[in-house]
């Protein structure tokens, strides 16, 4: 994992971008996940404005999910779909064909994850992988603890998670469980890009740089992986 540091935000945010469009440059027909989470949403902006000031072909881009709360899908403000959609998906008029989603509502979940781990050793490994992390160190909702080596799997929400989970919520919901792509899918990525931002993120990012490879901090997981970068601006560095 190597470290950039940004001056600010936007910044992070523009470079994080270019890496995108680079990618669907050299392969229009990308598979793409960004973090349903408030991280990326700078990205999302960015990115929709670019396609489409540059006129760059997207239209046989696939994007795919990362991660959902399980109880939960489109319908419901601050759902990993919701977000993408509202702030990606439905600007970029994108055919069904080109996101593949967990449902967090489905009624069989094991399917749900079987369904994925089809789609991506069909379209797969993901080109490009934009990530969060999470106060607890989490990835996607690889929470603190994961088995590694999982594909897609539905987990139990750690407690940091269920706490902050509040923000992305108009309405008070407690929500248990979540979906996710596993580690094996996520290290496979061509290129990973793990952001993170603001003076709340500082300690968790330290946390990261400083430790050694372990579940407890997901995050730190990818720190052995060649092709990972992180991200992060002035106040998410150091402690
Ligand atoms: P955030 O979430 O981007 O909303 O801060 C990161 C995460 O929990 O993965």
């Amino acid at each position: 994992m190597r470290k950039i540091v940004k001056e600010n935000y936007q910044e992070m945010c523009s470079d994080i971008c270019q890496e995108i469009i680079m990618t669907i440059k050299t392969k229009p027909d990308a598979l793409i996940c960004i973090a349903g989470g408030t991280t990326p949403l700078g990205v999302m902006e960015q990115l929709v404005l670019e396609l489409k000031s540059k006129q760059i072909d997207y239209s046989n881009v696939k994007f795919i999910s990362l991660d959902e709360w399980v109880g939960i899908s489109k319908e419901t403000p601050g759902s990993c779909l919701e977000t993408l959609d509202t702030n990606l998906f439905s600007k970029l008029h994108l055919k069904d064909e080109q996101v593949i989603f967990f449902d967090g509502k489905a009624k069989d979940l094991n399917n749900e994850c079987l369904k994925m781990n089809k789609e991506l050793a069909m379209f797969g490994p993901i080109d490009i992988i934009i990530l969060g992390i999470g106060m607890n160190g989490h990835i996607g909702f690889n929470e603190p603890g994961v088995d590694v080596n999982l594909d897609a799997h539905i987990v139990d929400l750690d407690d940091t998670t269920k706490q902050v989970m509040g923000k992305y919520f108009k309405e008070q919901i407690q929500l248990e469980k979540g979906i996710s792509l596993g580690f094996r899918q996520i290290k496979a990525a061509r290129k990973i890009i793990v952001m993170a931002n603001g003076e709340h993120k500082k300690t968790i990012v330290n946390k990261v740089l400083t430790s050694t490879p372990d579940v407890k901090i997901p995050a730190t997981i990818l720190k052995d992986v060649d092709n990972c970068t992180l991200i992060i601006d002035k106040q998410a560095n150091g402690e």
